[in-house]
């Protein structure tokens, strides 16, 4: 088959990005343009993502950012074989304005519709970067989603854990809200820990040893609202706050992440090397890296970790996902509706 090339739309939360990606699964696909016009000034005086400010801007930025991916990339619409957007899950505001985008342009240019699951474009993305071949575990953590999930396919995913309150990255936002750090603070508290005494306090280490892979945030944020709260507490405290946090969220994911290495090597009868993907925008985080790296070496998985400009929201991931359904033949037709809640598998119990 020859290779092909995709036009890939992403608006599921704050940032408005598009991008043309070619290539054939299984990958590595190469990066023809990827932009991404970020909404975080818009958002950060509110210390985080106003769903009504998020779609406006959507509207005002797709069709400048679509016609840079386009012209970046030396292509037109003409040129590609076919139109991806995030069809959910997500704000539902922005993911009209995607999808509808990506309809009228398949229209206007007799192209096929490729209606995208956003989790599985973060899924997937290990495919574009480095050809990864299926099964592989992955441990999605971002502001929105925080899962380990088994990848065996395009469309065939098995779900060792989800969260059953807040997403890591939400978690981070929220600590970081706390210490009066600005949005979004999964980066400055990343910073702020590399000065401070992780052992100066004692927080919970919430799911640790459950069976399971489940994940659980809110007592954590909970202890550190506590803590920031009590008379003592002074601003000077906050690097060793951020640290303590930072490695209690290292163990959780450390520890589930091990509980699901265990069930996804007995669902596929793996015995030799094995592979874990970590994506989503917390997987930007150095120290979490370096955790997962030494629970993968533990445990004989290699740790793979997209770019972090395509670990983040981006429309790279989108084009790619849009294109691995593209080689199967299988399109979208224009009726189909954006969903706010799309999940990508049902825990297998
Ligand atoms: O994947 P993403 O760009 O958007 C979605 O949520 O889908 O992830 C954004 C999240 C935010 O919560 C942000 O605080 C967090 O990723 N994040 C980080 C780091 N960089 C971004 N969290 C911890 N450490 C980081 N270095
Ligand atoms: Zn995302």
């Amino acid at each position: 088959m020859a290779s092909l090339t995709v036009l890939g739309l992403e608006t599921s939360c704050d940032e408005t990005a598009a991008a043309v990606v070619r290539g054939l699964p299984p990958g590595p696909g190469e990066v023809l343009s990827n932009v991404v016009f970020s909404q975080i000034a818009e958002h950060a005086p509110y210390g985080g993502v106003v769903p009504e400010i998020a779609a406006r801007a959507h509207v005002e930025a797709i069709d400048g950012i679509v016609a840079e991916a386009l012209a970046v990339a030396g292509c037109t619409l003409a040129d590609v074989d076919a139109i991806a957007a995030t069809a959910g899950p997500g704000l539902i505001g922005g993911v009209m304005v995607g999808l509808t985008t990506a309809k009228a342009l398949a229209l206007a240019a007799g192209k096929p519709l490729i209606a995208v699951n956003h989790l599985k474009a973060h899924a997937l993305t290990a495919r574009l970067t480095a050809g990864l071949p299926y099964p592989f575990l992955l441990l999605l953590i971002s502001g929105g989603h925080c899962q380990l999930l088994g990848v065996e396919g395009n469309d065939a995913f098995r779900l060792y854990g989800t969260t059953i309150d807040d997403a890591v990255g939400e978690a981070f936002d929220k600590t970081a809200k706390l210490l009066g750090l600005p949005y979004p603070g999964g980066p400055r508290i990343e910073q702020l820990a590399r000065a401070g005494q992780a052992g100066r306090y004692r927080l919970p280490r919430p799911m640790l040893g459950r069976p399971g892979a489940d994940f659980s945030f809110s007592g954590l944020k909970t202890a550190v609202r506590q803590i920031v709260r009590e008379g003592d507490f002074v601003p000077g405290d906050a690097a060793d706050l951020a640290a303590a946090f930072q490695e209690a969220v290292i163990a959780t994911l450390c520890d589930r992440t091990e509980q699901a290495m265990a069930q996804f090597r007995a669902d596929f009868a793996l015995r030799g090397p094995a592979t874990l993907v970590a994506a989503g925008g917390v997987a930007a985080n150095g120290a979490i890296r370096a955790g997962l790296a030494r629970t993968c070496a533990a445990h004989d998985f290699t740790l793979e970790v997209p770019p972090v400009k395509l670990c983040t929201d981006n429309g790279a991931m989108i084009a790619w996902a849009g294109l691995e359904q593209a080689a199967t033949g299988r399109f979208d037709d224009l009726t189909v509706s954006p969903r706010a809640r799309w999940p990508l598998a049902h825990a297998a119990t």
